[in-house]
């Protein structure tokens, strides 16, 4: 957890956010025992930008994973930045189950933990498209 918290940290660094200035760093563990990492990626045409927890999650599953077992992220200011949107229904996408732990930091040393279950609870998924 604290190794998924500090890449989070470091991914943060890359963000290119010319925009709002706001730079985001995330970091997934998948099902491989590795850590994939990546940060908000902005666009003039704003709706095409991309935040850290997708980045990352995008950049796993670009190299085979498809379980998501625990995910870390970091904003840019002294409050714990949750997961947006449309990136919790992301997450919920590869995530191994409800239970699935997203860590928020605020520092390395800093953090919330809840479930996906919380932060995302009546979601829709894969599960509601099989009948
Ligand atoms: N952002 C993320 O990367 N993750 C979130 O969960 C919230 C928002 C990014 C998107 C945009 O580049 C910037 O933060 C301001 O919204």
């Amino acid at each position: 957890m604290k190794k998924l918290i500090e890449a989070a940290i470091e991914a943060r660094e890359k963000a290119y956010c010319p925009y709002s200035n706001f730079k985001v760093g995330a970091a997934v563990l998948f099902e491989d025992g590795n850590i994939y990492t990546g940060c908000n990626i902005e666009n003039a045409s704003f709706g095409a930008t991309n935040c850290a927890e997708r980045s990352a999650i995008f950049n796993a599953v670009s190299n085979g994973c498809r379980t998501l077992k625990a995910i870390a992220l970091i904003g840019d200011t002294n409050n714990f930045t949750y997961p947006c949107g449309i990136c919790r229904q992301v997450i919920s996408e590869f995530a191994e189950d409800g239970n699935v732990k997203i860590f928020m930091a605020k520092n390395k040393d800093e953090y919330l933990e809840k479930t996906l279950d919380e932060i995302l609870p009546g979601s829709f998924t894969k599960k509601d498209l099989e009948n």
